[in-house]
């Protein structure tokens, strides 16, 4: 099957541009607006795209559904300050509930019934039943090109001041995959969950 976005003409019955590119990690985003009022979203269009600096990237991409921008990218513009929470399997139906188009003042924490704790370095509160989290600090806000809802899709860059994991996804040093369990997007509405791993040494110059 070959297709052109332009034209897409693969003859299926769903898009299938996004089965294409799996797993793609979620960053489940908290921030805070102006006057402190909380957000909680997931956005799997997010990576880490740095580690030195430690640069983070999520798109907030279309409308919200009262209109204009979601309020991730609103409460970006008001207060930079971000923090990733990491999707996890115990947390799929918090991650979705989450996702609902609810009215701007809904708190979705309260929404998705997780907590808010307090962050160690940023104003926006933290999901303290998330095993681990990156507080970060606004770089950059990209402006990109949009074809839904009228507003343009945006990348928004992120700096981590700070790193925390749980202790028991700590094992002989290492942060394990297997201990947290973490979710990620397919296409359609399927999901992965990262159990299975592999190792490989990297090649080494040939002498
Ligand atoms: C697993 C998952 C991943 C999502 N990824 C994105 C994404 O990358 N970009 C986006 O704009 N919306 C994405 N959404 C939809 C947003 O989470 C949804 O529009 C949300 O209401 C935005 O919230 P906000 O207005 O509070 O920022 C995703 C939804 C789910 C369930």
């Amino acid at each position: 099957m070959f297709y052109e976005t332009e034209r897409n003409d693969h003859g299926l019955t769903y898009n299938p541009l996004k089965a294409c590119v799996l797993p793609r990690p979620i960053g489940w985003i908290s921030s805070m607006d102006a006057a402190g009022r909380v957000n909680l979203a997931p956005f799997s269009f997010f990576n880490l795209v740095s580690e030195r600096p430690p640069l983070v990237m999520f798109c907030p991409n279309g409308a919200h559904v009262e209109g204009g921008e979601k309020d991730s990218l609103r409460n970006l513009r008001e207060r930079g300050e971000f923090v990733v929470n990491l999707a996890t399997y115990e947390l799929r139906h918090a991650v979705n509930a989450s996702a609902a188009p609810l009215p701007r003042q809904v708190d979705e924490f309260e929404a998705a019934g997780v907590t808010p704790e307090p962050s160690m370095l940023v104003a926006p509160p933290r999901v303290k039943e998330s095993p681990l989290h990156l507080e970060c600090r606004l770089e950059q806000i990209i402006e990109l090109p949009g074809e839904v809802g009228g507003v343009p899709n945006h990348m928004v860059l992120g700096r981590v001041l700070g790193v925390q994991v749980r202790d028991s996804a700590i094992v002989d040093g290492m942060v394990r995959p297997e201990r947290l369990k973490a979710i990620s997007r397919l296409g359609y509405m399927d999901y992965a969950v990262t159990e299975e791993t592999f190792t490989m040494p990297r090649p080494t110059a040939a002498a």
